[in-house]
């Protein structure tokens, strides 16, 4: 689908859809779509609105056909909700939806005004940025491994759709916000699909050959033997159960002017949870192939950056393994000893994630980076307390914190803080090591998030649980059922604030 911008007249477009808009309760529709309805005849105001009782409450759709009345084939008449409550994620949410609802017409050729910017008197870059990475979004599908494509036999894919403006003055700004939609959304949608991808074939290698793949960063992959001599004994005793090999992935984007700030972004990278030898049950295991969500993340964000280009220097850190009950694994009782020296006793083998994170977070904390935020599928408790709307967040430094939380409200998605009081600290004590690497069945999220703080040593850092949010099983806002891309669109925008 080739996203652009259009400057013209809407009754002059010809397309298979024309998508305009109305806000809850107009009766008599001003602006573009008051345009389209005066060269209808009315039928907008007098048929749809009337008639037909079209509120125009959110993601309200009618399909009204031209037969001739006007280039454009048919109008797509979308609701926005209440003005009040109108805001740019809304217009990200009903891109996403349009796009759905345009394939389902079988329509190869879009063109839609720019939402936002009429009577909500939105910026026309954002509001452009908001309809391409919602299109974008709208478009994801994974059905690479159908042979035969059953319930969308004749679906054809959208070739074009264009955003159309009267106004030249807005061109410019249309064109790089539909630029910046662009990159995000497909960040978004390049981490859905290496998530959608089956265990079998995202092993650590290939994660590993897909990191190397992307261009304009520094990639480095580290092997067992280096890992083992720079001290990852936690990230190593989780690898040992399997007989994939574990990647430690290094990326980094140095940009060309002296950086505003130096971010390290560490993704949970575990290709396949088993639980290890503290094997999952048939129910947890099934989805378990989204264990590396927060590597998904981390090199969405890189390919993003890649593109963006911010003056901000960016490494993103992996370090990849599959926690498998081989007769290798490591075992329950287990002492292990991290990069920093900490030790850590095995209390559940399917605590995994925080032994590996715990590595990845020592190597970023001894770079030279001002700020660590890590990204991972770390505990079901996140998920039994927030569901899949929100992600927990939560870290050493409130400003940090706060930042992550609006950056991810700007790029559409949900954090809410957990604490991490200096109490939950007693609940990961071990009687024979520094600490153990499961707290119970009690604030599960935030212990291991006090497992965490125990590696980045004096760092400013924030940890997103994605548990939750990270393969939802119902479509959500803009998002279908599956992948979501969690913490892409918060970081990038986080990154994009500095
Ligand atoms: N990968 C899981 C957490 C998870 C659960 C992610 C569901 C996505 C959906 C993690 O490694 C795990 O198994 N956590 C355990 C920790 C426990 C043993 C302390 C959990 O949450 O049950
Ligand atoms: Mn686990
Ligand atoms: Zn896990």
């Amino acid at each position: 689908m080739e996203i652009k911008s259009k400057q013209g007249s809407l009754t002059e477009i010809a397309c298979d859809v024309l998508v305009v808009n109305l806000f809850e309760d107009v009766k008599t529709p001003g602006g573009a779509t008051g345009t389209i309805d005066k060269e209808l005849d009315g039928l907008i105001s007098s048929y749809v609105i009337k008639k037909e009782g079209f509120k125009g409450k959110l993601n309200e759709m009618y399909v009204l056909p031209t037969y001739g009345q006007l280039p454009a084939d048919k109008v797509l008449i979308v609701g926005l909700g209440k003005l009040k409550d109108f805001n740019l994620n809304k217009i990200r949410e009903i891109s996403s939806k349009i796009i759905k609802k345009a394939k389902a017409l079988k329509s190869e050729s879009i063109c839609s005004i720019l939402h936002g910017a009429g009577s909500a008197g939105l910026d026309a870059f954002s509001c452009a940025q908001m309809i391409a990475e919602g299109s974008i979004i709208g478009n994801f599908s994974f059905d690479k491994y159908k042979t035969k494509k059953e319930d969308n036999n004749d679906k054809k894919e959208i070739k074009t759709f264009e955003v159309v403006e009267l106004d030249a003055s807005k061109q410019a700004d249309i064109k790089q916000g539909i630029e910046r939609g662009r990159i995000i959304g497909n960040a978004v949608n390049f981490a859905r699909n290496l998530i959608h991808e089956p265990a079998c074939e995202v092993t650590p290698s290939k994660l590993a050959e897909t990191a190397l793949s992307i261009e304009g960063i520094e990639c480095k992959i580290l092997e067992k033997e280096e890992a083992e001599k720079m001290g990852m004994g936690a990230y190593l005793a989780v690898a040992r159960g399997s007989c994939e090999p574990p990647k430690f992935i290094y990326t980094h984007y140095k940009p060309s002017k002296k950086p505003k700030k130096k971010l390290a972004i560490v993704g949970k990278g575990i290709t396949f949870d088993s639980g290890g030898l503290d094997l999952k049950s048939a129910e947890g295991m099934r989805t378990m192939k989204q264990d590396m969500s927060g590597a998904a993340a981390t090199l969405g964000i890189m390919q993003a950056v890649a593109a963006l280009k911010p003056d901000v220097e960016i490494h993103g850190i992996i370090a990849s393994c599959e926690n498998m009950p081989g007769s290798k694994a490591y075992k329950p009782g287990d002492v292990l000893r991290a990069m920093n020296g900490k030790t850590i006793e095995v209390d559940n083998t399917d605590a995994e994630g925080r032994l590996t994170l715990a590595d990845a977070l020592c190597y970023a904390a001894k770079l030279d980076v001002e700020e660590i935020v890590d990204i991972a599928t770390l505990t079901g408790a996140c998920s039994v307390a927030l569901g899949q709307v929100a992600a927990g967040i939560m870290g050493n430094n409130q400003e940090f914190i706060n930042a992550l939380i609006s950056s991810g409200e700007k790029g559409g998605e949900k954090f809410w803080q957990l604490p991490l009081f200096d109490e939950y600290k007693d609940d990961i004590k071990s009687d024979i090591a520094d600490m153990k690497n499961s707290g119970g069945r009690y604030a599960g999220a935030s212990t291991a998030g006090m497992l965490l703080k125990e590696f980045v040593s004096d760092k400013k850092w924030a940890h997103i649980d994605i548990a939750g949010v990270a393969y939802i099983d119902k479509e959500i806002r803009e998002l279908s059922k599956g992948a979501t891309g969690a913490g892409v669109r918060a970081v990038l925008n986080y990154i994009l604030s500095l």
